[in-house]
């Protein structure tokens, strides 16, 4: 497969997630630019062992060197982001508010609304915000990939309010071997989050939209 024109990835988050999801991409072809809050150079020694292949970067350089970036911090981390150079971008939140690891964060205990909604208020109005990858644990995410039409595929839901960035994403999704569920704008992404129904659960693409209730607004 011609992988050239691809667009590149950028990973904000050198964890769990954030290797994880960096393997996934360079095994499908793409580009991988990743960041952790230190130096790339502290980086580029964990991606020599856990994700060769992926350029370890400064995370205030990301922006620069990818086209889709990709929010892999914990939540409670996330303001510490360059969050004003993310305006031209596809950005994806892959975080999920959690109390026993993010602390209890007011701005998400007293807005009713999906984290992502908070989220995306704090990135430039221009960055495009799509959620996915929050709802598998990176165990699931490192696991379960499998081929295009394979009849054991999982599915991850994909939530976001302009339909050529969740299009763009839904490609990755794919590409790095899920089948991507279409879940409605960012406001739905409230049924995806810790604690809700799809949260962990390793189903095909009609079982994770009955479980949404996808089915029934189809
Ligand atoms: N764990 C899961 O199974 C899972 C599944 C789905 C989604 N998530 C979500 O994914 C996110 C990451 O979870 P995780 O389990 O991968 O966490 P983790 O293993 O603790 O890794 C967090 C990463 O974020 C980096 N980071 C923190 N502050 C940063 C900053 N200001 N700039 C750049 N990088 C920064 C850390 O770098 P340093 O070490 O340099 O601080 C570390 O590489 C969380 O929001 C979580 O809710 C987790």
């Amino acid at each position: 497969m011609d992988t050239t024109s691809w667009p590149g990835i950028g990973i904000f988050g050198a964890g769990k997630v954030g290797i994880t999801l960096a393997r996934l991409a360079l095994d499908a072809g793409y580009t991988v630019h990743i960041a952790s809050s230190g130096p790339a150079a502290d980086t580029a020694r964990l991606t020599r062992y856990f994700a060769p292949g992926a350029v370890a970067a400064n995370a205030e350089d990301l922006a620069l060197l990818a086209d889709i970036l990709i929010l892999a911090v914990p939540l409670h981390r996330f303001t510490e982001l360059p969050l004003a150079t993310m305006g031209d971008h596809i950005v994806i939140d892959a975080m999920n508010y959690w109390p026993p690891i993010n602390g209890v964060m007011s701005e998400f205990e007293t807005d009713g609304r999906a984290s992502s909604m908070v989220v995306r208020d704090a990135l430039p109005q221009t960055a495009r915000l799509v959620k996915t990858f929050n709802h598998l644990g990176y165990h699931q995410l490192e696991e379960l990939p499998r081929p295009a039409g394979s009849p054991d595929r999982t599915a991850l839901a994909i939530a976001g309010d302009d339909t050529d960035a969740v299009q763009t994403v839904a490609d990755l999704v794919t590409h790095v071997g899920f089948d991507p569920l279409p879940a409605g704008p960012l406001a739905a992404s409230k049924a995806m989050e810790a604690g809700a129904a799809a949260f962990g659960q390793q189903l095909d693409i009609d079982q994770l939209r009955h479980l949404m209730g996808l089915d029934q607004a189809a």
